[in-house]
């Protein structure tokens, strides 16, 4: 198989990496790609945002699946235009996209669906914004509507940082804010592979969203992941596959734009249960990292048969034993105002360290074939090992051994899992579990 990976992050670099992997897939070929990718894949510099683009290329390289990282490229509709010319695509059309592109859609299909979701205001006035914080109490969540890449979230108890966000939000044009009231209890990040009517997932993994230890700062796109949740309770993926994932696929289906690609399901569990944080329509950037390099069934069979209807008749997924960590190095001034241009030294000695491999994100060479930083997330590096303590101490060894002036990491990555402190909250007698949303 001739396959074409769109994007330019670590999500895409571990997608090459386990193509490359692959017995079945001969031809690999990415775009626009990164510093990293050049090693297992042929990389075109294409504007990946433009769908005519990615498909004169995957016409030119022959691709026998081309398999979508990003959002903007599936908003934009590259699955659309890619099937049009016959050729398989690993992604969701423009129309079901829209359960990443507008997070006030992802409400109002949850609420048909029956999905268990935060309640949330859609408001495009000030006085809504209002009325939904006084509703809902602190601490106040604020969601931009429209995609942000992870930074349109603001949760907060300080009313007022709450209402300079709602209100930057609905600066932009015809904007809409979503309000919702907040979710307590540890988060979950759940692929599932689907091809618009039969349903796959993946194996769990947690994601570390804010930039700082301790869950501080800003929220970012993620700064380290980690999987297997040996923690969660053991009918975590059946229960979600039931009550969140099915009915979504099904509902998408009834509105006859067939959702098809990789549902990212972001949940919290609650003491009310389990509740959807948000969709995305793609795999998860770092959550990927970890899970692939878990997973052992071949990449191209299964993105292959979600491209062409036929994930019923696929095998059963099989895993590795033991856990995998990722760490992100990011920028200096990530995510605020990312420095790039800065030389990226030891990466050879860091994947010395047993079970260690260096994926690239924001990364580029100069003139001189020096390898520098090119985008606030630079890399990840991902550890395994026999249990998750052992790959979080491969991992932050590898890190240490990297050098990038004024770049940054989290030093608490899989730490209060290693330590058996994270606590699901029992739940209570409430088991309300439908979506109630306000409009
Ligand atoms: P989102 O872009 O919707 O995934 O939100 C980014 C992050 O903000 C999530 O991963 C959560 O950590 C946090 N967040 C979003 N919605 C809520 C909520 N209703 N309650 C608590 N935290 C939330
Ligand atoms: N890890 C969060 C995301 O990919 O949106």
């Amino acid at each position: 198989m001739q396959v074409l990976v769109v994007g330019s992050g670590a999500r895409e670099h571990a997608i090459v990496r386990a193509l490359a992997n692959d017995p079945d897939v001969e031809g690999l070929f990415c775009a626009p790609g990164n510093a990293g990718m050049g090693q297992q894949a042929t990389v075109y510099p294409i504007d990946v945002s433009d769908p005519a683009a990615i498909v004169e290329l995957a016409t030119g390289v022959r691709a026998d699946l081309v398999v979508i990282g990003p959002e903007v490229p599936l908003v934009n509709g590259a699955v659309d235009a890619l099937s049009t010319q016959g050729i398989a695509a690993f992604g969701p059309t423009k129309a079901a996209a829209e359960l990443e592109g507008s997070k006030a859609f992802a409400k109002e299909v949850m609420e048909a669906a029956g999905v268990p979701t935060a309640r949330a205001a859609v408001c495009s006035d000030l006085a809504s914004v209002n009325a939904a914080f006084d509703e809902f109490g602190a601490p106040h969540v604020v969601k931009d509507d429209g995609l942000a890449a992870g930074k349109g979230v603001v949760v907060t108890d300080d009313r007022a940082a709450a209402l300079e966000h709602a209100l930057a939000c609905l600066a932009k044009a015809g904007a809409r804010v979503v309000i919702e009231e907040f979710l307590d209890g540890p988060e979950v990040s759940l692929f599932c592979v689907t091809d618009g009517t039969t349903v796959v997932p993946l194996q769990p993994a947690q994601d570390f969203k804010r930039v700082g230890d301790g869950d501080s700062g800003p929220n970012t796109g993620g700064m380290g992941a980690y999987t297997p949740l040996d923690w969660a309770p053991s009918n975590l993926v059946q229960t979600v596959v039931a009550t969140v994932a099915q009915p979504t696929i099904n509902e998408m289906q009834r509105r006859g734009t067939p959702f098809a690609g990789l549902l990212y399901i972001g949940l919290a569990l609650t003491s009310r249960g389990i509740r959807v944080v948000e969709f995305n329509a793609r795999f998860g950037d770092p959550e990927t990292q970890v899970v692939l390099a878990q997973l052992e069934s071949p990449l191209s069979a299964l993105l292959h048969a979600s491209a062409t209807g036929t994930l019923a008749a696929l095998p059963a997924l099989q895993w590795r034993a033991g856990a995998a960590v990722t760490v992100v190095l990011a920028a200096n001034g990530y995510p605020t105002k990312p420095v790039t241009g800065d030389p990226i030294e030891g990466i050879p000695e860091a994947e010395l360290v047993p079970d260690v491999h260096v994926l690239h994100a924001g990364t580029a060479s100069d003139e001189e074939g020096q390898l520098i930083s090119a985008g606030g997330r630079v890399l990840s590096v991902v550890a395994q090992a026999d249990d998750l303590a052992g790959a979080a101490g491969r991992a932050y060894e590898a890190i240490g051994k990297i050098d990038l002036v004024g770049s940054h990491y989290r030093s608490d990555i899989a730490e209060t899992a290693i330590r058996g402190m994270i606590q699901v909250p029992t739940e209570s007698t409430d088991t309300a579990n439908t979506a109630e949303v306000t409009t």
